[in-house]
């Protein structure tokens, strides 16, 4: 599998309900998850392209729900093996990250497969690992990305909110730390989508740089 891109652009997912557990159906991830298949879904956007994985991304997956929560998942594409597009395995994936204690134990992220760590916690533990990243918080009704100078798009961090938008709190915390609300466009789109469509720009910049060829 090829890995195309720098380490540099990260995704958080904030799914207010999504199991922190694992205990949910896999032949019913929507109706038992807290829809942790929005998560996972946005996992597909952010990690995959037709010909591999984007090693310059990391996604964090804040899961809020259940009886363990809140914890986070974290996926880097430049050390993960095993990510596939399809929502089943990847429901998979995150029975088998989820069921783990490592992290009852251990402070901070502890991988548990290559690539894929869990920890305790919720947005703080997430904001401990950005290191200076950019923060954005994306938002439908917010400054164009388009409007963002292109310096900005290069160290990064974007937070989303799930098929529920964010809480109230947690905007505020993020708005507290210089998070700047951008937009992708005038419609509320699903939070998979948006992600592809950030990422669409960010490539379409870095091919204007020289740094990926339209065909790789
Ligand atoms: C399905 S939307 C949330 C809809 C929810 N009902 C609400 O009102 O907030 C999921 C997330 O995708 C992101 N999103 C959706 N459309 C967007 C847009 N046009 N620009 C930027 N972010 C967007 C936002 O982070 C949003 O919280």
């Amino acid at each position: 599998m090829s890995r195309g891109g720098r380490t540099n652009r990260r995704f958080v997912i904030i799914g207010q309900k999504a199991s922190a557990s694992g205990d949910f159906l896999p032949f019913d991830v929507p109706g038992t998850s807290g829809r942790l298949d929005v998560l996972l879904r946005c996992v597909r956007a952010a990690l995959l392209w037709s010909h591999g994985i984007r090693a310059g991304v990391v996604v964090y997956l804040v899961l809020g729900g259940g009886p363990r929560a809140p914890r986070v998942v974290r996926i880097e594409g430049s050390a993960a093996r095993f990510v596939r597009p399809d929502e089943r395995s990847l429901a998979t994936l995150a029975t088998k990250i989820l069921a783990s204690r490592a992290d009852e134990i251990a402070a901070g992220f502890v991988e548990i497969r290559a690539g894929i760590a869990v920890s305790r916690g919720g947005l703080e533990t997430v904001f401990d690992d950005l290191g200076d990243a950019t923060l954005y918080v994306l938002d439908e009704a917010a400054t164009d990305i388009r409007d963002v100078p292109e310096s900005g798009l290069d160290d990064t961090a974007f937070f989303l909110g799930d098929h529920l938008g964010f809480e109230e709190a947690n905007r505020a915390w993020l708005e507290s730390r210089g998070a700047r609300a951008i937009s992708v466009g005038p419609r509320s789109l699903h939070a998979e989508d948006a992600i592809t469509v950030v990422l669409n720009e960010i490539d379409r910049h870095d091919a204007r740089r020289g740094m990926i060829s339209p065909v790789s």
